[in-house]
């Protein structure tokens, strides 16, 4: 992951730790509702100083406040989504009005500004004088130097006055246009220009900034698609069924937040992309079969694996990360996926399994992400050049370790969520190379016909958000042989 950003702890709160972020205190009163720029600058302040996930902590900040209005909560969703969605546009903007370099800059009076300059630039709807006097404000109440308030009204008021500062010309410089148009990292620009070229390139950038649709997948161990999309209305959720798996619904709007109506706590469905969704529908599977799946996280596949058995035979799901076991234990409960099992352990070493114990296998392999910017925009800046090299070992690792475990005639999924092909194609191209005992199987026919539009001719599985509005996923099946038989 990249360095923290720096920036000077001036007077005020000289010397203190980042601002905290409405996370509990030792105290038993409720606290305030603050509103939500407040919270959203307190939030992006701490996570770029801390190199702290935004969306953990914007997680912690709802639970922490459970009544905060839904125009608010929408609004700081938008505020902390849209910053890290654009970030690198709006850095480049201020930087050009500001006259102090940006490190420089103390970590509040960064965030002030990032929020303002996102509602200016790209939120209409709030008119630009309460913008610069809520800017102004949320200074002065953070009991920030006087002069910090001056420099935040000064580089708005010129944000204003001028508008945003025209953008380098394409030609000149493809990557620093690239970059800026689209708010992606430069290094991330200069790599996909050399893949696929300008036009596809830009394509796949600005796809990256399309806001995706919300979608979920119906337990099928409960009930039906439109079964649930009519209870959903009646618990204040509109929704319509999705483009491309037969149990997806895409919500559409809803009074509430959707994870608190009551379908959701029965279990009837979860948050998943469709992309997702086909993966799962990868390997062939029926009831009875033990199938060990690979990096389980918080159950999305888990649950669909499950399905997949009728329920019946076995899901050995193992997770290395002791919180994301605890939400899949929750997840699975909901469910009702009983086939389920987790395990706490770490798959790149010998899991407690004999050879040839399992008929299938899923690898859904920690990965650069770098397919789902659209719905994880702080990816962007989160995620280093270097980086990238520290995925290949993991997954290899994960593929050696789990290889032995299939039976013989036995299928092999190894899904990421990443467009590149050190992660995916390349990769397993090494791992038959040195598995001769392995072979891809590519053949459409024994899939669903969901999955067939998304198989290339070689075998890979691919969707992208550009060509086909989903996640960008890749996945392969690899079929282990059955020993020749001598004689
Ligand atoms: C792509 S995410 C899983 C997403 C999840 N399957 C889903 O459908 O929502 C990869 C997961 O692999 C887990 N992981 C990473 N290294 C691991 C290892 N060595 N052993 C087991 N799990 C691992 C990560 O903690 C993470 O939850």
């Amino acid at each position: 992951m990249c360095l923290p950003e720096q920036g000077n702890k001036e007077p005020g709160r000289a010397g203190d730790p980042a601002p905290g972020v409405g996370l509990p205190a030792s105290v038993s009163q409720p606290p305030p509702l603050p509103s939500a720029r407040d919270l959203a600058v307190r939030l992006l302040s701490r996570a770029a100083s801390r190199q702290e996930s935004v969306e953990d902590l914007l997680a912690a900040v709802l639970r922490r406040h459970p009544g905060l209005p839904r125009r608010e909560r929408a609004l700081l969703l938008e505020l902390v989504q849209g910053v890290k969605r654009w970030e690198i546009r709006l850095d480049w903007v201020l930087g050009q009005l500001a006259a102090r370099p940006r490190k420089k800059v103390h970590p509040l009076v960064r965030a002030i500004l990032r929020v303002a300059a996102y509602q200016l630039l790209f939120l209409s709807r709030i008119p630009a004088r309460a913008v610069l006097s809520e800017a102004v404000a949320l200074a002065r109440a953070h009991r920030l130097p006087e002069a910090h308030a001056g420099f935040i009204n000064a580089v708005l008021r010129t944000l204003v006055r001028e508008g945003p500062p025209p953008l380098p010309e394409p030609a000149a410089d493809p990557v620093l246009f690239l970059s800026l148009a689209h708010a992606h990292p430069p290094w991330l620009v200069h790599r996909w220009l050399e893949r696929s070229g300008f036009q596809e390139t830009e394509a796949r950038l600005a796809a990256n900034n399309r806001i995706p649709p919300l979608t979920i997948r119906v337990n099928t161990l409960k009930t039906a698609r439109e079964d649930l999309r009519l209870r959903l209305a009646r618990e204040g959720v509109e929704a319509v069924r999705g483009s491309w798996f037969p149990q997806s619904l895409v919500l559409r709007s809803w009074e509430t937040p959707p994870q608190e109506a009551p379908s959701f706590r029965q279990g009837l469905w979860l948050f998943q992309d469709e992309a997702a969704m086909l993966a799962g529908e990868l390997l062939p599977l029926r009831p009875g079969l033990k199938v060990l799946e690979i990096g389980a996280g918080r159950g999305g596949k888990t649950t669909h694996l499950a399905e997949r058995l009728g329920n019946r035979g076995l899901v050995a799901a193992v997770e290395l990360n002791r919180s994301r076991l605890k939400e899949l234990r929750g997840t699975l409960r909901r469910w009702g996926a009983s086939a389920a099992r987790p395990l706490l352990a770490d798959a790149a070493r010998p899991l407690p399994f004999r050879p040839g114990t399992f008929d299938a296998v899923m690898i859904d392999a920690p990965c650069s992400g770098l397919g789902i910017i659209r719905r994880h925009p702080e990816i962007k800046t989160r995620l280093c050049e270097a980086d990238l090299a520290t995925f290949p070992p993991r997954q290899r690792a994960l593929l050696a370790a789990a290889a032995p475990l299939l039976k013989p005639g036995g299928r092999l999924l190894y899904v990421t969520c990443t467009t590149e092909p050190e992660e995916n194609e390349d990769l397993i191209r090494a791992f038959l190379a040195e598995h001769p005992e392995f072979r891809l199987d590519g053949a459409p026919e024994t899939l669903p016909a969901p999955v067939r539009p998304f198989l290339e001719p070689l075998g890979w599985f691919r969707t992208s958000p550009g060509r086909d509005g989903l996640d960008g996923f890749f996945a392969a099946v690899l079929l282990k042989r059955r020993p020749v038989q001598e004689g």
